[in-house]
């Protein structure tokens, strides 16, 4: 088995490759002038390689992916893993409109194709209850961060409360709360635009308490934004905010440290300078358990 890394996914795919005691080796890509992409793989390939690198920026990548896993195939591979811990295209799951393209299903079928495993974390999976759904092959594999967020926030904190700020977010919160033995509410959430959502808070009792507001992505930051200025209204103590995956686009940080944020936390499904709870271990063994 050999690991496949992207040169921007380079400290993932090592960890990962450490925890598997697996070889490491490095795929080249370069950008022509007008954004092409060349991608070369190392040849030979073994029998199973293993593709790691988060699917954040997608357009560029998911070509890049396509690219790699057929020059695999070409290359003889007779088993493909794709472990994308950030797996993008899953939000637009229904045609709310006629002639919507539904992306989670669209390019679920394209992966399906590629590959024979699929490993992620923390999909966007709110109208489907599994990812083979979206993703039809056996090894259509979701993991749960919620388990290493808890571990790392009971080295944090000796107490908080943990806010959700929508009901799809509860599945963690409620988790990593029973983990860790803290007390959690959901707010409600309602998304009128990419950069307008509207928020109520429950009516617990926040005040002076320290609150880690918990989601599985920041993506324009305008929901943990809302959380925290309602919190902060209600005369929360600190407020610190433990995410999956820190997409962070466009003025999303700037818009969260206005809003009084003190700490953020995130996984490494992407790299960013809050990243500092690593997902190595658990995507090793899920790895080990089907291979
Ligand atoms: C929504 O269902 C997700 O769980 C996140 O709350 C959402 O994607 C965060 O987006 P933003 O940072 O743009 O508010």
């Amino acid at each position: 088995m050999i690991i496949l890394a992207f040169p921007d996914y380079q400290s993932q795919a090592q960890r990962l490759a450490t925890r598997l005691n697996a070889e490491l080796a490095d795929v080249t890509v370069h950008h022509f002038p007008d954004s092409e992409s060349f991608v070369q793989l190392p040849s030979p390939l073994p029998e199973h390689v293993i593709i790691c690198r988060s699917l954040n920026q997608p357009n560029d990548k998911l070509i890049e992916l396509l690219l790699c896993a057929s020059t695999a195939r070409e290359l003889g591979v007779k088993r493909l893993t794709l472990v994308a811990p950030y797996l993008s295209y899953m939000r637009q799951d229904f045609a709310n409109q006629p002639g919507v393209a539904v992306s989670q299903r669209i390019i679920g079928k394209m992966l399906a194709g590629l590959f024979d495993d699929v490993l992620t974390v923390d999909p966007h999976l709110h109208r489907i209850s599994s990812l083979d759904q979206a993703i039809p092959i056996k090894n259509a594999i979701s993991l749960t961060a919620a388990g290493e967020i808890a571990r790392f926030l009971k080295k944090q904190l000796d107490y908080a409360v943990l806010l959700g700020p929508d009901s799809e977010s509860e599945q963690w919160v409620a988790t990593i709360a029973r983990q860790i033995g803290f007390d959690y509410s959901i707010a409600h959430k309602e998304r009128l635009g990419d950069k307008h959502v509207e928020m109520t808070l429950p009516t617990s009792n926040f005040g002076n308490k320290p609150v880690v507001i918990v989601d599985d992505m920041a993506s324009t930051g305008r929901t943990l934004t809302k959380a925290a200025r309602l919190l902060k209204a209600a005369g929360a103590g600190d407020i610190h905010v433990a995410v999956t995956h820190p997409l962070f686009c466009g003025d999303a940080e700037t818009h969260i440290l206005e809003a009084g944020i003190k700490t953020i936390w995130s996984t490494d499904s992407i790299d960013h300078p809050t990243s500092c709870i690593n997902l190595d271990t658990l995507l090793a063994d899920a790895i080990k358990a089907i291979v």
